[in-house]
């Protein structure tokens, strides 16, 4: 059976895609990590390429590798050094490109905030933009509870990770297995324009849009998200 890798964004953890594992798990075989410093698992690199190290290690032969927004950058560093293990790639909700030097500069602060003054700082700056605005009130207090499960030792390295990552834009030409490419609509942290340049780049990728999300479509809506996934089995 196919394997299909859900690699969860910044700051949750596996149980992000708890409502698509069902729908996908019939017919692949799904690995859902937490990664270092989320969940159950204690922290560890702080570098994108090191975080693609610790999912490689774990993850069985060649998988479907879909990654959510950091997920999406981490899939992006595991392409990068073990091609031959990527059998397809799902990227939602998430950018090729790197930080601009303001966006560097403010994740190392908001680094030292989460250090100093705990995940509220992230409750704070990251919940209003992360769902769609019909989103309704208990889809907002899963999320907070998501972000609330995280840790300042957990957030903070994948902070930096972030801000460090290398611009994966010059290598999406040369992507060459099937790719899927799934944005929010209402996304307002990754740009429209960014999702759709990144689609174009990607030979032969398909861009489906979720309409009615924001930032996490697989809470947001999934029953898109299983099909775009689904379709690359
Ligand atoms: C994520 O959802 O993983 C992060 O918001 C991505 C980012 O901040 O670039």
């Amino acid at each position: 059976m196919t394997n299909v890798l859900l690699i969860h964004g910044f700051p949750f953890n596996a149980s992000l895609w708890s409502d698509i594992v069902p729908a996908l798990s019939g017919r692949a075989t799904v690995v859902t990590p937490d990664l270092p410093g989320f969940g159950r698992e204690a922290p560890g690199p702080d570098t994108m390429e090191g975080y693609a190290q610790w999912v490689l290690a774990r993850m069985p032969g060649r998988c479907v590798v879909v990654g959510h927004s950091m997920g999406g950058y981490i899939a992006f560093a595991l392409h990068r050094l073990a091609p031959d293990r990527v059998q397809a790639l799902g990227l939602v909700c998430t950018r090729a490109g790197a930080d601009s030097p303001e966006a560097r500069a403010k994740r190392f602060e908001t680094a030292q905030q989460v250090v100093t003054n705990g995940v509220g700082v992230l409750e704070q700056s990251m919940l209003p933009k992360l769902l769609a605005p019909q989103a309704p009130p208990a889809m907002t207090e899963r999320v907070r509870a998501l972000i609330r499960a995280a840790t300042p030792e957990g957030a903070a390295p994948a902070l930096r990770a972030m801000a460090t990552r290398p611009d994966s834009t010059p290598a999406l030409r040369s992507i060459a297995v099937p790719t899927a490419v799934i944005a929010g609509r209402h996304d307002a942290l990754i740009p429209a324009a960014d999702a759709e340049a990144m689609a174009r780049a990607i030979p032969g990728a398909r861009l489906t849009w979720a309409e009615r999300s924001g930032h996490v479509a697989m809470i947001e809506e999934p029953v898109v998200v299983a099909e775009a996934i689904a379709a690359l089995l």
